[in-house]
């Protein structure tokens, strides 16, 4: 699809843009089925058969386990440091229908129809070749399978109020996701992909994540201040994008921003249901 092609970079070239820091971890790790995988929740069943691809620290895959007894959900990512958490977990609370591998979404290794889920959340958006990943997906799925697809689409992302600072930050942050090759605004695509690969789409939703709260406020920026001193500030000192100590700036910028009784702050997600035909 588009432009797509199979000379472009896989698991083992691609720079993953968040990296794999605390503080991007620590969103994820907060990422829970009950919320976050809400809309997956009329699918989950006893015995069935799920893969989270690049299920990162693998909160969900442990949430999907435990919703379907006598199934099993198997999380594959291509940094294994990412689930050795989720493992420990796993054994120290009997959960023992959950599987974690590392492997690359781009060369699932099953065979085909080996699913009867396949899920993927805020992996597309940070991939050169969405599509790519998104026919493996279909591949593994058994024929009436469900593929289930959630992802951010910064272009909806809502800040206020802003500065010239904050606003350098966040353009900043789109301009690495575009110098990576990945697509910042996925969301809104998920429902193309679903069509193109030949899914019947039963479901769209759009949802936010929000912090209005003092609280809520500080321990997002304190998340993203980390992603951004931890991984993202190489990046930019490398490319010339930044000078040394300038991120320290943005830093004490967002923190201002997260003490401002005015301050709020909403990221946009998108989240699509296929089944296979
Ligand atoms: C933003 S995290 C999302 C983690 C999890 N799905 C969640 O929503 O909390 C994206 C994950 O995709 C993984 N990833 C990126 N490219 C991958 C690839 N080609 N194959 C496997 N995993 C990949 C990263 O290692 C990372 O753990």
């Amino acid at each position: 699809m588009d432009n797509e092609t199979e000379s472009l970079p896989t698991a083992d070239s691609e720079n993953y843009t968040l990296g794999y820091g605390d503080g991007a971890m620590g969103w994820m790790k907060a990422r829970t089925v009950e919320k976050h995988g809400a809309f997956m929740l009329p699918w989950l069943k006893p015995g069935l058969q799920l893969l989270d691809c690049g299920c990162g620290p693998g909160s969900l895959t442990l949430g999907f386990a435990q919703r379907m007894p006598g199934g099993r959900a198997v999380g594959v990512d291509r940094e294994p440091s990412q689930f050795a958490e989720a493992q420990v977990y796993a054994a120290e609370h009997g959960v023992d229908n959950v599987e974690f591998l590392q492997g690359d979404v781009y060369q699932l290794p099953y065979a085909d129809a080996s699913f009867d889920i396949v899920f993927a959340s805020a992996v597309l958006g940070s991939l050169a070749r969405p599509y790519a990943v998104i026919e493996e997906m279909y591949r593994v799925l058994r024929p009436s399978g469900i593929i289930g697809l959630k992802e951010f689409d910064h272009q909806g992302d809502l800040f206020y109020p802003l500065n010239p600072v904050l606003e350098h930050s966040l353009e900043l942050y789109m301009r690495i996701r575009a110098h990576n090759g990945h697509e910042p605004a996925g969301g809104r695509r998920l429902k193309e992909f679903l069509h193109e690969v030949g899914c019947e789409v039963l479901s769209v939703d759009a949802s936010t994540d929000q912090r209005t709260t003092r609280e809520e406020l500080m321990a997002f920026v304190g998340l993203n201040n980390r992603l951004q001193s931890e991984v993202l500030e190489a990046q930019y000192l490398e490319l010339g994008w930044c000078q040394p100590g300038e991120i320290d700036e943005h830093a004490k910028a967002w923190e201002a921003f997260a003490r401002d009784p005015r301050a709020i702050s909403v990221s946009a997600w998108i989240q699509a249901v296929g089944r296979k035909l």
